[in-house]
């Protein structure tokens, strides 16, 4: 399984903070933003990784993250997307990187406190289809709400008005190779963007859809009042903090 972190767009809930910079440098607490979602994908085993970036300081990523060494990793592989087309339209360049394999991917805003390897490890067995990962928030009209009926999801509305559950999508996900035969077939949304959302109706649709809650607190970190939330969550609590299982160090208390 290959790992992809979407770290482009313009981050404009952040303006002023990301009119010279890219949303996902920003620092949480002590780490830059970026580094988070890199040790979600190591963490659980995850080591061949391509980071999808876009925007302002592209090539600050480069700078920052080199080969992944603060990550024990050998390489680190990188992409751009050009312009402003959504999550499904940055997942869509990796197709060629993923060659065939299926992908964990994971929104480069997108914390957590503890890790994924218990919901990977149950998305190799399942042998196809997608996966999502849920968390019960107080305000999900802010997010892709799931519809459930027991184990199944029935389907997904993007920041409605109405939400159908208590639960969040949270930006880590898993898809087979079929995910850019269906990005190819969508149409972009009332923002302009191919929206994940769709992406992961259409695996509904063909009953290939499975999710699972996450453990322990989740955030995003895409807007003053969540990046806030971000630093002084890992301050008190710490992030995922690297599992040295890879011989990797990281400074920092996180
Ligand atoms: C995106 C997705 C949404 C998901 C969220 C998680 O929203 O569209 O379904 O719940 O990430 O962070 P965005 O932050 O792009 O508005």
């Amino acid at each position: 399984m290959k790992g992809v972190v979407l770290a482009g767009g313009l981050g404009t809930r952040l303006r002023p903070l990301t009119a010279v910079t890219n949303k996902h440098l920003l620092p949480v607490y002590d780490q830059p933003m970026i580094h988070y979602p890199i040790r979600t994908l190591v963490n659980a085993g995850i080591t061949d990784i391509i980071i999808v970036t876009g925007g302002n300081s592209a090539g600050d990523f480069l700078k920052l993250l080199g080969n992944g060494k603060a990550f024990g990793l050998k390489h680190l592989n990188y992409t751009y997307q050009e312009g402003e087309g959504g999550i499904a339209e940055a997942l869509a360049l990796v197709e060629h990187f993923a060659s065939g394999d299926p992908v964990c991917v994971v929104l480069g805003d997108n914390i957590i406190e503890s890790n994924i390897s218990t919901a990977v490890r149950a998305y190799r067995h399942q042998g196809g289809g997608a996966k999502i990962l849920l968390k019960r928030v107080p305000d999900p009209q802010r997010f892709g709400v799931p519809e459930i009926d027991g184990r199944r999801v029935v389907r997904i509305d993007e920041k409605p008005e109405f939400p159908k559950s208590e639960f969040a999508v949270i930006g880590i996900y898993m898809y087979d190779s079929s995910v850019y035969e269906i990005i190819r077939t969508l149409k972009p949304s009332g923002r302009g963007e191919l929206e994940i959302t769709d992406v992961n109706n259409a695996y509904i649709d063909r009953n290939e859809m499975t999710w699972e809650e996450l453990e322990g607190w989740w955030t995003d970190a895409g807007t003053f009042e969540s990046l806030l939330r971000a630093s002084n969550l890992v301050a008190e609590t710490g992030a995922n903090k690297m599992e040295l299982t890879h011989g990797a160090q990281i400074a920092g208390k996180a």
